[in-house]
């Protein structure tokens, strides 16, 4: 494998090299992978169409390269260590050998039930080893999965699989978070009552033992088809371009989109980006918190590490159970070296208080990382001082589902870095800020919009089944730029913080919603005229959600409240419950019937004496009643 960035001086010759000749640059990276075709050129694009392509004319498979290739001299390593939610259960791990033969077996009980290259298959797991089984046994046979977080409702996933038609759903009977066992493989039941119609097979893993209730023409046990089948199982040859997975995610309009990553460019950048932004040293100890839901698991548990030879843990559990300690216990016990999570779980231990992570040494940590959600300087210190002792390096990863890797961090022991900035791009990465009206920003300590001029091997390349929306959403902002929804500050010496959104997305523990999504959510109820959706500031989460909702006939209590929180989970999911829920008569709007969200955000962050200029509204009496029913 190349060289990892040694020295800052390396990091600014890597990057200038890159920006210099970037199919260079990246034809060396993507030449240390096993081809079975070698690719004809390394990139051709434009930010028109958009029309984008990476390692063009080369035929590989990913899961060659996260295994077969690593069998030689790493077949006996472990790539998974597996720590379950209760904490007295034995652990497993699963060396690459063993990782391999059992991918191989899947992948052949999913060509069994009829599934083959290009078919989409979703899967709704839990953390547990047979998840990542199931994402590399379709990656093995060319099927594009599509990995929905476990805590979306039925109605969620149901829409997720109606929009990639897939054809199979890979679950648990239950899921384990804490003291909770979740029945997912009832959510299952219900989503297929509400539409999948393209579902032949729901293949469920017995993860508790539980009843469950089963229809015999499509569930089938994967105890009963898995295990019997062969391990050898032939790669599937994929052209660069082929599709490798779906992953919704929320924007600002309508549902969720199916953002598309494709095989050989996502490799190649989740295994650049994993080596060089955790500094992973053979022999080495990852763990990345995040749950494979998210992109941050697909790309940093599952295949950057993979693909790179790591050995990596992965954790059933949450970091409170059975308590305030789990996280630094784990540390400890499996001698992490590389620990990433997010700012939204740093804020949460933090305000448990400093005896849980005293009670532990952290002596193995040597990086540790952020994700998903700017993090505020309090949370950054707690991290550095009482998870790091002082002398472990924090880097603050900036990426987006869409980005596939991450884009913009300091590299630990290279960059140096400073609280609550992501600090440099990537090699490889062209970032810009630009004005509201896409006129570029070249000076330092200003405050402009997210831009990047360049295309790099694993960004998206479309929205599933709407080019056009992909067109619009990113590309159509900013004349020849990909617009990322980010507002961001550069400092004196050219470091980027990320601020936030700039757009109708809300990150909520570092979960991204959507405010039409859950405004339409809230709308299915009945008895209710109108909503707006606001992010606000939240101790724990980042941003709560607070929502303002117009009734009818409706006693305005708390059992009406309840009943919001109800349609909410059940069209989305518990993750998009609004915090906070204001009754009012009206919403401001504009002379257009617009909702003006900057005077509701404002509201909501009690910034109400900074509302700027409100005489030009439609209904400028409306605001006085929205302040006199603020809630606290
Ligand atoms: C936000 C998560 C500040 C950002 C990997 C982005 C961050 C959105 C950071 C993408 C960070 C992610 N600092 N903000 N280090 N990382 N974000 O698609 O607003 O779930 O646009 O991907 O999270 O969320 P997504």
């Amino acid at each position: 494998m190349t060289p990892l960035i040694s020295s800052w001086e390396d990091y600014q010759r890597c990057y200038a090299e890159s920006v210099a000749d970037p199919a260079g640059f990246w034809k060396r990276e993507a030449e240390q992978f096993v081809w079975e075709k070698p690719f004809e050129k390394t990139v051709e694009w434009n930010f028109e169409e958009p029309d984008v392509q990476w390692f063009i004319g080369g035929k590989t498979n990913i899961t060659v390269n996260c295994l077969d290739r690593h069998i030689e001299r790493r077949g006996d390593q472990v790539a998974f260590l597996w720590e379950p939610n209760e904490p007295g259960e034995s652990t497993r791990s699963l060396t690459y050998r063993t990782l391999l033969a059992e991918v191989n077996r899947c992948a052949n009980a999913l060509k069994a039930r009829g599934i083959k290259k290009g078919d989409k298959v979703v899967v709704y797991m839990p953390m547990i080893p047979e998840l990542s089984i199931a994402l590399l046994a379709c990656a093995r046979i060319g099927a594009v999965h599509s990995v929905v977080f476990a805590g979306f409702s039925a109605q969620a996933l149901s829409d997720r699989v109606d929009d990639a038609q897939a054809k199979m759903i890979i679950c648990a009977d239950y899921n384990r978070r804490g003291a909770k066992h979740i029945p997912v493989k009832a959510v299952v039941d219900q989503a297929m009552d509400l539409g999948c119609n393209s579902v032949k097979t729901v293949l469920v893993y017995n993860n508790t033992g539980k009843e469950v209730h089963w229809s015999d023409d499509v569930d089938v046990w994967w105890h009963d088809l898995v295990p019997q089948q062969s391990n050898k199982c032939e790669p599937e040859w994929m052209d660069s371009e082929d599709l490798l997975f779906i992953l919704y995610t929320s924007g600002s309009t309508g549902k969720p989109k199916g953002v598309v990553h494709t095989c050989a460019g996502y490799m190649v950048y989740s295994c650049y980006s994993f080596r060089n932004v955790f500094q992973y040293k053979e022999g080495d100890i990852y763990w990345c918190t995040a749950d494979v839901g998210w992109i941050t698991g697909h790309s940093y548990i599952i295949y950057g590490p993979l693909l790179a030879g790591a050995t990596s843990l992965m954790f059933e559990g949450v970091p409170t159970y059975p308590d305030a300690g789990r996280f630094w216990q784990i540390c400890d016990k499996y001698q992490v070296n590389q620990f990433y999570t997010a700012p939204t779980a740093i804020r949460a231990l933090m305000a448990q208080g400093d005896q849980w992570p005293a009670q532990y040494s952290l002596d193995s940590l040597k990086v540790l990382g952020s994700v998903g959600e700017p993090i505020n300087e309090e949370a950054w210190n707690w991290y550095d001082q009482h998870i790091g002792h002082g002398k472990v390096p924090i880097v603050d990863t900036w990426f987006q589902t869409e980005t596939g890797g991450i884009l913009i961090t300091p590299l630990p022991g290279i960059t140096d870095t400073k609280p609550t900035y992501a600090s440099y791009p990537m090699p490889g990465i062209q970032t810009i800020l630009v004005d509201a009206e896409g006129q570029e920003i070249t000076e330092n300590e200003v405050e402009g919009l997210l831009c990047i001029r360049f295309p790099w091997p694993s960004m998206l390349r479309t929205t599933y089944g709407d080019h056009e929306r992909c067109r619009q959403v990113y590309f159509s902002s900013f004349k020849g730029l990909y617009f990322t929804g980010d507002g961001a500050r550069r400092d004196a010496d050219g470091r980027l913080r990320i601020i936030g959104r700039v757009d109708d997305v809300i990150n909520v523990s570092g979960h991204r919603m959507g405010t039409a999504e859950v405004e339409n959510a809230i709308n299915e109820h009945p008895n209710v005229v109108e909503s707006a959706i606001v992010g606000y500031p939240h101790a724990i989460k980042g941003q709560g959600l607070y929502a303002y909702v117009i009734t009818q006939d409706k006693a305005l209590d708390d059992a009406f409240r309840q009943e919001i929180l109800e349609v909410v989970t059940r069209e989305i999911g518990p993750i998009a419950k609004p915090d906070k829920i204001q009754f009012v008569e009206g919403l401001p709007k504009t002379r257009s019937g617009k909702i003006m969200r900057r005077i509701l955000r404002k509201i909501a962050a009690r910034e109400e004496s900074n509302l700027g200029d409100i005489s030009t509204l439609l209904n400028p009496d409306v605001v006085q009643s929205v302040i006199d029913g603020v809630l606290d």
